[in-house]
């Protein structure tokens, strides 16, 4: 079995990665009081005891209006944490995988499903955080493989108190009767957690770099879920479309999945996940 770490695993995808890779690597998961990812001796204390073979860095401010109202703050987390542990794995010659987001590829102004080597200037202070971070982890350690997620849901909360996502506030507001608004004028992948997991395990093979990763969508929020609810023959007029948010200047965050396809490793399109997950919870209605 090899010595995995994982940082952030008190969050949602440290987690669910945990539990994943508990069934076959020796993971240590510490938590942020454990290991403070801004705190560089701490970090290299850790691995020293750990001496983990494999890293998946989920630990981060991962609150968009968060980092906004507190740019300091978030970036000593989310860009120095990061850069001390991509370097502390290079030294340790550990595989390491970070995360990073689609919110990159906000304020783009190119058409379709974004690359991965487009030149980006990030329209909010999360995204610029983490693209500058993607720069300086892969200066400090080119074998470091940067991973561009997609929004994620779960239909199982997983640790108490745990934010909610997408898919639990849909059934959430399907379930008090509320209206489901989704922008139209905003694209972008949503993608199960689970899968991002499964494909973790792949991933550690990947070369150095950054990679789209997370299902792929051309549909805005509210045909996606107009489409899948169809193809489950579920109507309800609770679904509406928001017509205001990104009116001004519509958003593009989708991705193109074509660089991790040539590695082999492939995800189910936003419509085909959701579809599948839906499916068991509109049954029962
Ligand atoms: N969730 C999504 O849909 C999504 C989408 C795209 C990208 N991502 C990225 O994916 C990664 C995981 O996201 P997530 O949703 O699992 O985030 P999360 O639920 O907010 O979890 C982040 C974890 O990081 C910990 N943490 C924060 N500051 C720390 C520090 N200084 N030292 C050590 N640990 C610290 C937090 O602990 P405390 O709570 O104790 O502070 C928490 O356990 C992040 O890089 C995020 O930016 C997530």
């Amino acid at each position: 079995m090899k010595r995995m770490l994982i940082t952030g695993a008190g969050g949602f995808l440290g987690s669910r990665a945990a539990a994943h890779f508990r069934e076959t690597c020796l993971v240590t998961a510490p938590t942020h009081r454990e290991m403070d990812i801004t705190d560089e001796a701490s970090v290299r204390q850790f691995f020293k005891e750990a001496r983990p073979e494999l890293v998946i860095h989920c630990a981060a401010v991962s609150d968009t209006g968060a980092c906004q109202r507190h740019p300091e703050a978030s970036r000593l987390v989310n860009l120095t944490g990061s850069e001390h542990i991509a370097k502390a794995a290079g030294d340790a010659g550990a595989k390491c995988l970070l995360c990073s987001s689609d919110q990159i590829y906000f304020g783009s102004t190119a058409a379709g499903a974004h690359t991965e080597d487009e030149r980006l200037s990030p329209a909010n202070v999360y995204g610029r955080q983490k693209l500058e971070a993607e720069e300086r982890c892969l200066a400090l350690n080119p074998d470091c493989v940067l991973l561009r997620l997609t929004w994620m849901y779960d239909p199982v909360s997983v640790n108490p108190g745990e934010h909610s996502d997408f898919f639990r506030t849909l059934l959430a507001n399907l379930e008090a009767g509320r209206i489901l608004a989704y922008p139209v004028h905003d694209l972008r992948g949503l993608t199960y957690a689970g899968d991002v997991v499964q494909n973790m395990e792949k991933a550690f093979s990947l070369p150095g770099g950054v990679y789209n990763f997370g299902s792929e969508n051309d549909k805005n929020p509210y045909d996606t879920v107009r489409e899948a609810f169809r193809s489950l023959g579920f109507s309800t007029p609770l679904l509406a479309p928001n017509e205001e948010a990104f009116r001004p200047n519509p958003r593009n965050i989708s991705m193109s999945l074509a660089k991790l396809k040539r590695h082999g490793i492939d995800f189910p399109s936003t419509f085909q996940a959701l579809t599948k997950h839906l499916a068991p919870f509109l049954k029962e209605r």
